[in-house]
């Protein structure tokens, strides 16, 4: 589902968010190319499927640096998000979305957005982000990537249903943005989204996940 760029990127951005242990334990590596390795990660045992504990404990551990890692892209939303409302009670295994553990941030706009108005249509300026990192079979964690939606006023964007689609990785780049660089590689965000059309392109958070 992603392109091998955006992932090389990724891992990169991972790198520089786990940059910070690795200098403090003095293990940070250079390869030969210059690039930094992963070679210091939080670790954890029998990580198999993560219990809503584990998952929610492991995501208090890292998401003030995550943010902080975010926060470099400048956006608005990456900087506020963590001060709006979380609809799901702990991240949880997001498929879609390269099988990373994922919440889902909402800002005051987005009002009703919970089972009860399930196809509510959104105000323009209403913004949801999904924060998320990844857990190896081996038991390492990584940031990953900040997942932006926002509606627009009416007509700014056709082609994406007035819906922004946006990807900040954890080094605080862009992977792409429906309505500013490299807009092209989020078409495949809308091409999904689109499925959910008849309420307003948006899956909501899956009923076992709320809280
Ligand atoms: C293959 C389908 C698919 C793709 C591709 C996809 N999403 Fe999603 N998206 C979902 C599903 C399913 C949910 C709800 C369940 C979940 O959180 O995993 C969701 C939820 C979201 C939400 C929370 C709002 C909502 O819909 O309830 C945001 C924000 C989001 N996605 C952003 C993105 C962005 C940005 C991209 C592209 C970089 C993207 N998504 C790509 C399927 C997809």
């Amino acid at each position: 589902m992603m392109k091998r760029s955006v992932l090389k990127r990724g891992i990169v951005g991972l790198v520089a968010l786990l940059g910070v242990a690795a200098l403090a334990s003095g293990v940070g590596a250079q390869s030969d190319d210059g690039e930094l390795r992963e070679t210091e990660h939080i670790t954890i045992e029998n990580p198999g499927q993560l219990t809503a504990e584990k998952a929610e404990q492991i995501y208090q551990s890292i998401s003030e640096e995550l943010t902080t890692f975010y926060a470099m892209s400048e956006s608005t939303t990456a900087k506020r998000f963590r001060k709006w409302r979380r609809y799901n009670k702990a991240p949880y295994l997001s498929a879609t979305h390269g099988n990373r553990y994922v919440n889902n941030y909402a800002n005051a706009k987005a009002k009703g957005y919970d089972a009860m108005s399930r196809g509510v249509q959104m105000p323009a300026g209403a913004i949801f982000a999904k924060d998320s990192f990844t857990v190896t079979k081996e038991g390492e964690v990584f940031g990953a990537a900040l997942f932006i939606m926002e509606k627009l006023a009416p007509g700014k964007s056709p082609r994406t249903a007035d819906w922004r689609y946006a990807e900040i990785l954890p080094d605080g780049s862009f992977a792409g943005d429906s309505a500013g660089d490299n807009a092209r590689d989020m078409d495949y965000c809308h091409a999904c989204h689109k499925i959910k059309a008849k309420y307003d392109y948006l899956y909501y958070v899956p009923r076992k996940y709320r809280p």
